[in-house]
């Protein structure tokens, strides 16, 4: 049942391909958007004029991703939030706002808490959700179920890629909703989308490579992750899935913020996972991170950079160098995830964990 896997989460990331496209399924047609539920008009889809984004855990890291593409798209104001922090803090909601819950089981108290908070104050609130019928989505004006299949292992994988591809696809669908893309531009946004079960299938080549790395990496007294724009939530989700599975420290820093205070603990021998932003699509950031490596090298960091295939100017810079497919910027996450996710589950196993039952985590948290 693990398809030849020693445990159910390495069989999970190698089904992103399969979860990305199931996600995106039946999702466009005739050059739009489909909901899998809507209780709410088109003219108050349009008049939405700010989005907050609440989850918690590996889905608040994809909703991070999410701020990035509708900010991009649709020109209104995104916010991301823990889901445990929002109501706390007397969010100002109003039926402008779209709350945009995003939960792989439908079930988290705090996000659905965050829900109900959004509906008392009139928000409009939709939810992306693996479960049918869950609470959340059954709690919410519009619904977009991920179809990433079940998911054994606590940790979430499969569930996060398509959570990032259903987020570009509420992205979409406001930008349709709004006029701020015509339907060819839709269209090419979506044919890109649309290619990325290939890209992953494609990144899954480098699970050799990172499984020997993982070997060399499980006395590591900690590990850092630097990333900056969309590299930045990669770094994030990287870290806390070494932490949930290796129990080892782990932070993701924003790249720029380095000189800022993360550099003070870079020490010999330390590895630090750089991800490097696309060639094409962010030169400028490119050019930073190259310094930053360099930074870190200097002071002797061990650096593990994953970058496009074709990056050469990195290659003096890499310790170790693990190579994606070149893509669109916003679409990198779904590539560069990968090689994270395979990297934390084998250090996890080669300490002796149960990398599908990390300890003291649950798969679905129903208290506050
Ligand atoms: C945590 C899980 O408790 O809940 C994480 O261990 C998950 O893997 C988080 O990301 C949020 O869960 P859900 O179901 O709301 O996406």
């Amino acid at each position: 049942e693990k398809g030849g896997h020693d445990y159910f989460m390495l069989k999970e990331i190698e089904e992103q391909p399969e979860a990305l496209s199931n996600t995106l399924r039946g999702h466009f047609a005739d050059g739009g958007v489909v909901l899998d539920e809507q209780r709410i008009s088109e003219q108050d889809l349009r008049d939405i004029n700010k989005v907050f984004v609440v989850a918690c855990g590996t889905a608040y890291h994809s909703g991070l991703l999410a701020k990035y593409a509708i900010e991009h798209w649709c020109r209104i104001p995104v916010e991301v939030e823990l889901a445990s922090e929002f109501r706390y803090r007397d969010p100002v909601l109003g039926r402008d706002t779209l709350v945009v819950a995003i939960s792989q089981s439908g079930e988290t108290a705090d996000t659905l808490e965050a829900v109900r908070h959004a509906r008392t104050q009139h928000a409009r609130v939709l939810a992306i959700s693996n479960t049918n019928g869950s609470q959340i989505p059954r709690e919410s004006d519009a619904v977009l179920y991920t179809h990433a299949g079940p998911e054994i292992g606590v940790a979430a994988t499969k569930t996060f890629l398509a959570q990032i591809a259903a987020n570009y696809l509420v992205g979409l669908a406001l930008a349709q909703a709004r006029g701020t893309k015509y339907t060819d531009e839709l269209e090419h946004e979506f044919a890109e989308l649309a290619a990325m079960p290939d890209a992953v299938r494609s990144v899954l080549e480098t699970v050799p490579q990172v499984r020997e790395l993982a070997t060399r990496m499980c006395d590591a007294k900690a590990v850092l992750f630097l990333g900056r724009h969309v590299g930045y939530p990669v770094a994030l989700e990287g870290a806390l899935k070494l932490k949930e599975l290796a129990y080892m420290h782990a932070e993701g820093f924003a790249a720029g913020e380095l000189k800022h205070g993360p550099i003070a603990l870079i020490e010999d021998g330390l590895p630090v996972v750089v991800q490097m932003p696309s060639l094409k699509g962010h030169s400028q950031l490119h050019a930073k991170l190259l310094s930053n490596i360099r930074e870190i090298q200097a002071r002797g960091a061990r650096t593990i950079v994953i970058a496009e295939e074709g990056d050469e100017a990195v290659r003096p810079f890499a310790d170790e160098l693990i190579e994606i497919p070149a893509v669109p910027t916003l679409l990198q996450p779904l590539v560069s995830t990968v090689p994270l996710q395979v990297l934390a589950a084998e250090i996890a196993r080669h300490r002796g964990y149960d990398v599908d039952k990390p300890r003291n985590l649950a798969k679905s948290v129903t208290v506050e």
